[in-house]
Formats: C-alpha cells, sequence, structure tokens
C-alpha cells in the first residue's frame, strides 16, 4: 500500500474493502441498458448542478417586479437568466432537458430492471428504493415546472394541484397545503420551490443511498443465479465494467448536451391569474396518460384516474417482487408476469399517445374582437402574453422595445427600423400592425404561429381609434 492509502486506511479501514471491490467479478456480456442506472445518476448530477447555479439568480417570488408590473418577479428573474446571465440559457436548458431525459431514462431503467427480473430475491430492496426513486424524480418535475411562473407553468400546476382533492380524507387538506389556500397562488411558488429545493432532493439522496449501498452489496445481477445456475463469464468490474460505465456517462452527457444547446427551453407569456388571454392549460408530457383518461371518463370518475389507477400503479410494483417469486429470471420463464407488464406499458404509451394528438389549441376559436379595444383591458395583455418573451424589459429587448409598459409601445423601436412601430390612428402604416400581419418580414411573434385574427384586428382597432393610453 502506498503512503495515502495506508494513511486512509489507518483511519477508516476501507481501503481493501474498495480495492476487492473495484475487481469483484460482474457479468462479462452486458448491453448499454445495463447502465441505464448509471445514466440516471448522471443525469440528477447534472441537475444538482445546473440547479445550484439557477437558485443563484432565480427569484421564487410572485411579486410584481417593480419597474414592469405585468412581470413578477420569478419571470424575470428567468429572463435574466436567459439572456443576461453569460451561459444562463445553456445552463436552464440543460436542467430542462435534463429533467426530461432523467424521466425517460428512469423509466427505460425500471423497464429493463422488470425483464429481466432483477427485482427478485435478494434485490427486493433495491427495487422498492428505485420505485421510490421514480416517484422523487416525478414530483421534482412536477414542482420544478412550476417555478418559471409562466401561463404554461402557472395553469398546468393550478389543475394538478386541484387534483389533490381526491384524495380520500385528506384530500382538502393535502390540496391547501400544497397550494397554500384555495387555488394556486403566491405561496404555492413559495412551497414548490422548498420543496424542488430541499424536500424532494433529500429525500431521493436517502432512497438513492439505500439503492446504490444495496447495489454494491449484491453486485450486478446475473440472469440466472443461485445453485444449479449455469456458470456464467465474468471480468473484474475494474478496469472493464468501469470503462464501459463511462462511454454510457460521456453518451449521455454528449446526448443532453446536444439537446440543450440546439432547443431553448420553453418559456411562454407571463402566469396571469386572472387568465386574460384565455390560455389552455396543458399538462407535463409524462402525465398526457391521466390527462387522456380524464378527457374520457364523465367528471365524477376523475377520482379514478387521478388517484385510483396511479395507486394501483404504484402498489403493483411495490408488490411485484412478492408476487413474481419463482426461481426463474428469463422472460420466457415468466410469461404471465410479463404479459401484465406489456399490457400496462402498451396502455400507458398508447394513452400518452393519444393525449399528444388531442392537445387543445390555446386558445378558443370563437374569440371575437372588440369594436373598441382598450390598452389596459386588452391590447396590453395580448403584447404581454405573445411578445414579451423577446420585446420585454430584460427579454432580449429586441429591437430596442419594451412592450410591457404603454410608454415602451410608443417609443419605437432602435433596430433596424429607428422609430415609433405605432402611428396613432393609421394601423395601415403602424410597422407593429404589419408585422404581426406578417406583410413585412419577419413575422412576429417570432418563432411561433400567428397571432390570432381577432387580436390583430384589436390591436388595429385601438390604433385606429388613436392608440389611447386607456
Ligand atoms: C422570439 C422572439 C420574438 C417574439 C416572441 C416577438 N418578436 Fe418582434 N422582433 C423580434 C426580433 C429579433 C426583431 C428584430 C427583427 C428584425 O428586424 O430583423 C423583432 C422586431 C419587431 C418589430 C420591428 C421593430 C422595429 O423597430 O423594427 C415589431 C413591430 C415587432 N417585433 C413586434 C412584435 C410583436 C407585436 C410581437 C408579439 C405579437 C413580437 N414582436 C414577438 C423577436 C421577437
Amino acid at each position: 500500500m502506498n503512503g495515502i492509502v495506508k494513511w486512509f486506511d489507518e483511519r477508516t479501514g476501507w481501503a481493501k474493502g474498495i480495492q476487492e471491490y473495484m475487481v469483484h467479478p460482474v457479468p462479462r456480456l452486458v448491453s448499454p441498458l445495463d447502465f441505464l442506472g448509471v445514466a440516471a445518476l448522471f443525469l440528477f448530477i447534472n441537475q444538482a448542478v445546473t440547479g445550484i447555479f439557477l437558485a443563484m439568480f432565480y427569484v421564487p417570488s410572485a411579486a410584481s417586479y417593480a419597474p414592469h408590473p405585468s412581470l413578477s418577479m420569478a419571470y424575470e428573474s428567468i429572463l435574466f437568466i436567459m439572456y443576461k446571465v453569460p451561459l444562463g440559457w445553456v445552463v436552464r436548458d440543460l436542467h430542462f432537458w435534463g429533467a426530461n431525459l432523467m424521466v425517460i431514462v428512469v423509466v427505460t431503467h425500471m423497464l429493463r430492471v422488470f425483464y429481466e427480473g432483477a427485482y427478485k430475491k435478494p434485490r427486493e430492496l433495491t427495487w422498492w428504493a428505485g420505485v421510490g426513486l421514480l416517484l422523487m424524480t416525478l414530483a421534482l418535475a412536477f414542482t420544478g415546472y412550476l417555478l418559471p411562473w409562466d401561463q404554461q407553468s402557472f395553469w398546468a400546476t393550478a389543475v394538478g394541484t386541484a387534483m389533490f382533492k381526491y384524495a380520500p380524507f385528506l384530500g382538502h387538506f393535502l390540496m391547501t397545503m400544497f397550494q397554500g389556500g384555495e387555488f394556486t397562488n403566491s405561496l404555492t411558488l413559495t412551497r414548490f420551490y422548498s420543496l424542488h429545493m430541499l424536500v424532494l432532493p433529500a429525500a431521493l439522496v436517502l432512497l438513492f443511498a439505500v439503492h446504490f449501498i444495496m447495489v454494491l452489496k449484491q453486485g450486478m445481477s446475473f440472469i440466472e443465479e443461485g445453485e444449479g445456475a449455469p456458470k456464467q463469464k465474468t471480468v473484474p468490474f475494474f478496469p472493464y465494467t468501469a470503462f464501459q460505465m463511462n462511454i454510457v456517462v460521456l453518451a449521455t452527457a454528449a446526448v443532453l448536451l446536444v439537446i440543450a444547446t440546439n432547443y431553448l427551453a420553453p418559456l411562454v407569456a407571463p402566469a396571469d391569474p386572472l387568465n386574460k388571454a384565455m390560455y389552455v392549460p396543458i399538462p407535463l408530457w409524462y402525465f398526457f396518460w391521466v390527462y387522456q383518461f380524464l378527457k374520457w371518463v364523465p367528471y365524477y370518475l376523475d377520482p379514478v384516474g387521478v388517484i385510483v389507477i396511479p395507486a394501483i400503479g404504484v402498489l403493483a410494483l411495490l408488490a411485484l417482487p412478492l408476487i413474481d417469486r419463482g426461481p426463474h429470471r428469463e422472460a420466457s420463464r415468466r410469461k404471465p408476469i410479463i404479459a401484465a407488464g406489456a399490457v400496462a406499458v402498451a396502455a400507458l404509451a398508447a394513452l400518452t399517445y393519444l393525449g399528444f394528438l388531442t392537445v387543445p389549441t390555446p386558445l378558443p376559436s370563437t374569440l371575437e374582437a372588440q369594436a373598441h379595444p382598450t390598452f389596459s383591458g386588452t391590447i396590453e395583455p395580448i403584447l404581454t402574453g405573445n411578445c414579451v418573451m423577446c420585446h420585454g424589459p430584460t427579454g432580449g429587448d429586441m429591437a430596442g422595445q419594451d412592450f410591457t409598459t404603454y410608454a415602451g409601445v410608443m417609443k419605437g423601436g432602435t433596430t433596424p427600423v429607428k422609430g415609433p412601430v405605432v402611428i396613432p390612428g393609421h394601423p395601415s402604416k403602424s410597422l407593429i400592425v404589419l408585422h404581426v400581419e406578417g406583410k413585412v418580414a419577419p413575422r412576429m411573434p417570432l418563432g411561433a404561429g400567428p397571432l390570432h385574427k381577432a387580436w390583430i384586428q384589436d390591436i388595429i382597432n385601438w390604433i385606429k381609434e388613436g392608440a389611447k393610453n386607456n
């Protein structure tokens, strides 16, 4: 033993154990699927690191940002991260896409373990901790989603937390506790922030410790174990398997980086609890299956979709090692349980797919233009709802134009055209109209569908009547 190892061993007595562990025999033939747990761990570390950086700038407050009252502190701080903090946008994207990837990887990891029957004795504890890790991952995604405090996150959460009321006995208590009241409000934001930053990560780390210690203790699983099982070829963990693990981690990091640098994490209009822009909420994609179920059943069966089916699902996962107890691990010798699992997965996948197909458009088609729109009642919500992500005080400040205030709208841009984009009384000469109609390129809002016809007409009518600050 060299000096450092000896020093360490004299104090901990761990050196021998670690050395033995590094060379312990593992199955020789492994597929990349066997390393999804490592990929999930890597993604969690990514969430922790990027989360720490985001927390340095993010402000968990729904209160108005004083210079621009239509924006909340939370929303403004996200704009700040995206446009003003160097590389802030990449960090936010890594966090957003990392969360999505983590859900996918954790679920795929579970499916692999299920298929290979790796939850069987003596690995029940590992499996149960794993079920807990899945639930923590989903809870982290759900609570984190609210934090930007935009329309999408606000309304998805409002619908989601309202469903707590269906829980038996404690329903109303749970709902008001999580929301901090009868409705989603500014207290919901601070509660979710505390859960997202402290409670859930701590719970996840504890469960992971159990999971990881059990994996270390039992080693990687062989497909057939126990007496009489055919002897399988093995290799020492280090360097062979450790090397493969690094490849998987690097591949996961590469995929994440490519996605995060190419696709901006979404940010829509700031949350408006009065919903003047009539935003239709859409849940997180991994809850689409519940959403689809709810669309099918009459409302009095909602508790079945929200509580009963998920509860049965979780109980079934927990009971799995107790139900499927035969000695065999190959799928071909566990046909009934594999079939049951396949049916459940197919049902979830089909519901999720159907949920995707029928995502509502965020606007009612019956929307009608107003003859005498006012700035505060109509125009301001339209501009805040569709333009402020780029033409805001912080957001990009595109063309030097801030559309959150009357003064900002009237002041005019700086690039490429200097001067006002609204000419009172002359909608057809006002650049703002020409840009939203697409008569002048680029059509606005940039990167999104065209504005609703009724809204374009509202802007026209407002300018026609003198573009007043009413
Ligand atoms: C995704 C970002 C984005 C969104 C959303 C967006 N814009 Fe723009 N807008 C830009 C950029 C970038 C420019 C400068 C483009 C150019 O001139 O090449 C611009 C330019 C403009 C201009 C021309 C300003 C000038 O002085 O030349 C107007 C008017 C305008 N936008 C209106 C709107 C309106 C109204 C909305 C909402 C309905 C909107 N924009 C939404 C990014 C955006």
